[in-house]
């Protein structure tokens, strides 16, 4: 799902870089299209899931408050969707009773699908006879899957404290140039500063092309490495010379979270280092 939306944003950057479209300077802008992506999809579902699933599961998915179609309340027929042993982890406890070997997310989402054969659960998705469009039950299975929330995973937020010297973090986190590529996407940096292989293919950003080389110049005494960590890190601190539309403008229009979203995940920073500088 995750790296649909990412997929989805980056090819809509595209279109509107295409069309002449000068609006993608801002920071926040592409944070923005992927949470309005998400938002529209979670949105739709919420009046799928009233109008189709709260007669079971209940209003907010608990299965405790259960009303019919003229607003009386009736028992809840369907188990509770709003409940950690279906949402949290990778590997909610649902999946792990009923064997399922793939994602949470198709879990739900094939679940809603296809229904539960020998239950109520009806059948879903028109491929398998029911009444909504695959998108649809995207939307609903987004929906279902956003009540997933720190407070009831008993979950805390992942900090991870990033040293100052880039050589401390890659002495712990040795980085894999090839699954840097990948990442390069995800995190949508190819979105502002192109292909890497292509000078002149940066639509925003700077090409990175060539940075394993000029970052050793940008500021006097810090070694590319440094210099490159620092920029993905904190954006702000320094803010390079020259953008695809004149100087790079202040502050930078590049997402100022990376820390905080890859702290989850370090191993990401040290293989995007590895492809930007060739180590
Ligand atoms: C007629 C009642 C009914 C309706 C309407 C209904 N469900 Fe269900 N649903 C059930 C029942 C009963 C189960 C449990 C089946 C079982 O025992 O495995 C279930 C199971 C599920 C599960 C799997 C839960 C688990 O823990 O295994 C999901 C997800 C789900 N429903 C989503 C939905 C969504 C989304 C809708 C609306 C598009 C919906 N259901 C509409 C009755 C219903
Ligand atoms: C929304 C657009 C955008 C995204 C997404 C983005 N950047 Fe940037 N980046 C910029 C801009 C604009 C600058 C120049 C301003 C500055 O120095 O912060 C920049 C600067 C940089 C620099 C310094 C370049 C130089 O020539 O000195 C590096 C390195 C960098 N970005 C890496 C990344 C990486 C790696 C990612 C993905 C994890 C990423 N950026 C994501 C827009 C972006």
């Amino acid at each position: 799902m995750q790296v649909k939306v990412v997929i989805g944003t980056i090819a809509f950057m595209l279109t509107m870089i295409i069309l002449g479209f000068a609006a993608l300077r801002e920071p926040a802008r592409l944070e923005e299209f992927t949470l309005a992506y998400e938002g529209r999809s979670i949105e739709n579902g919420a009046r799928l899931f009233q109008n189709n699933c709260a007669t079971c599961h209940g209003v907010n998915g608990k299965a405790e408050e259960c009303y019919d179609s003229a607003g009386n309340v009736v028992g809840c027929k369907g188990l509770p969707l709003n409940t950690a042993s279906l949402l949290c982890g990778d590997k909610p406890s649902r999946m792990v009773t009923l064997g399922w070997e793939g994602t949470k997310g198709n879990f739900v989402q094939n679940t809603i699908a296809a229904g539960r054969v020998g239950t109520v659960m009806p059948t879903w998705s028109a491929q398998f006879g029911g009444p909504m469009r695959d998108d649809q039950v995207g939307d609903v299975a987004a929906f279902v899957l956003n009540w997933e929330s720190d407070a009831m995973c008993g979950v805390e937020a992942v900090v991870f404290e990033w040293p100052d010297s880039v050589d401390d973090f890659l002495a712990d986190y040795a980085g894999d140039a090839a699954n840097g590529e990948g990442l390069f996407l995800t995190y949508a940096c190819s979105g502002c500063h192109g292909d890497l292989g292509t000078a002149g293919s940066n639509a925003v950003g700077p090409w990175l092309g060539e940075i394993a080389v000029i970052g050793g110049d940008r500021i006097a005494g810090t070694s590319a490495a440094q210099y490159v960590y620092e920029s993905i890190l904190h954006p702000n601190d320094f803010i390079a010379p020259d953008c695809p539309n004149g100087p790079c403008l202040s502050p930078s229009a590049m997402p100022p979270n990376f820390a905080e979203r890859m702290s989850a995940n370090p191993q990401d920073l040290a293989d995007i280092l590895s492809l930007l500088l060739g180590e």
